[in-house]
Formats: structure tokens, sequence, C-alpha cells
């Protein structure tokens, strides 16, 4: 966890990236990646996807969406996904990932950033909220959207 950084989602990554595994019970907490790399090609003027690499390894993955347009206000500036590989979780990582995009957010002119997640023990609130994150709502399926302030 010396060296962590971020890069684009590229086709040097894209199979280390679509093949990182999570802890059991976690998979129905977060979609897979494959579907965040569908949904950023087919967005690409917002999506920011990327992969977070320790050394030359993926260990994760976080995807961004910045659309100050958009009507809906959880959407403006979120992060849409993330997940650490099972075998990275704990070392920092996912803060890393966390604030990479929030340093991203700041310099696009955003105050905050948003994400929604489902509620559970093996979900990822410990952790939204631990890096800073405070729920602000609940979506109509029941989600808690949580925000950070910028
Ligand atoms: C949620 C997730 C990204 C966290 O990544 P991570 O690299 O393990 O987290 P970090 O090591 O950076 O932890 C940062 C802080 O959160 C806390 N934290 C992380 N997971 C936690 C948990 N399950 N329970 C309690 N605290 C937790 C850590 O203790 C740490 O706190 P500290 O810095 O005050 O000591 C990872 O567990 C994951 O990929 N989960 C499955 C996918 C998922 O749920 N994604 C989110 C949906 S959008």
């Amino acid at each position: 966890m010396s060296d962590l950084r971020l890069e684009e989602l590229s086709a040097t990554n894209i199979v280390a990236a679509n093949t990182l595994t999570l802890k059991p019970g976690q998979e129905q907490f977060v979609a897979p990646v494959s579907h965040s790399i569908a949904e950023a090609y087919v967005n690409p003027s917002t999506a920011w996807p990327r992969v977070v690499l320790d050394g030359d390894e993926v260990v994760g993955f976080i995807m961004g969406n910045f659309d100050p347009d958009s009507p809906h206000d959880e959407f403006r500036g979120c992060i849409w996904r993330m997940n650490v590989a099972a075998s990275a979780q704990g070392r920092g990582i996912g803060r890393f990932a966390v604030v990479a995009l929030a340093e991203e957010a700041r310099s696009r002119g955003f105050d905050r950033l948003t994400v929604m997640f489902e509620p559970g023990e093996d979900g990822p609130e410990a952790f939204f909220l631990a890096v800073g994150f405070e729920p602000i709502g609940e979506t109509q399926f029941g989600e808690t959207i949580a925000a950070l302030t910028l």
C-alpha cells in the first residue's frame, strides 16, 4: 500500500479490473465491474472510471459520475460504484480511492460528493461513515443516500 495510484480504465487494465473478487456476502451490495464498464461506455461524457493500482497490481475500482446538469441532485457529483479486492481490503485502499475522486470532484467545482448504498451488515455503510460521509436521505428503493462536503 506504499505505492497507490489511480489509472484511467484502459485496454491494459480492464481484464484485471473485471476479475476483482469480493469477500463472500459483499456481492449483493455492488454490481459487477463489467456493469460499470458498460455504463461508462454509454455515458462517456459523465462517467469517470478508474482502477486503483498498488505498484503494478490492480487492487480496486472506482467510478465517479460528474454531471452538473443532472436533474437529480444525488447524481451530479457522485461515487457511482467502487470495490476493493477481497485480499486488499482493510489497508486504506478504499479511503485512498474516495480521496482521489473527491479531489477530482473539487477540481471540477463540486462542493459535495454523494453516494448511494444498500444498508446492511456486510455493506459499505461503516466505510462511508468512516471516510466522512453523512446520511442525507433514502431512495424510493430503500438505499441510503449519503454526502461528503468537499
Ligand atoms: C467498502 C470497501 C470499498 C472498503 O474498502 P477498504 O479498502 O477495505 O476500506 P479502507 O481500508 O480504506 O477503510 C477506510 C475506513 O473505513 C473503515 N471500514 C472499512 N470497512 C469497514 C467495515 N466493513 N466495517 C467497519 N469499518 C470499516 C476502516 O476501518 C477504515 O477506518 P479508519 O481509516 O478510521 O481506520 C470494500 O469493503 C468493498 O469493496 N466492499 C464491497 C463492495 C461495496 O460494497 N462497494 C460500495 C458500493 S458503492
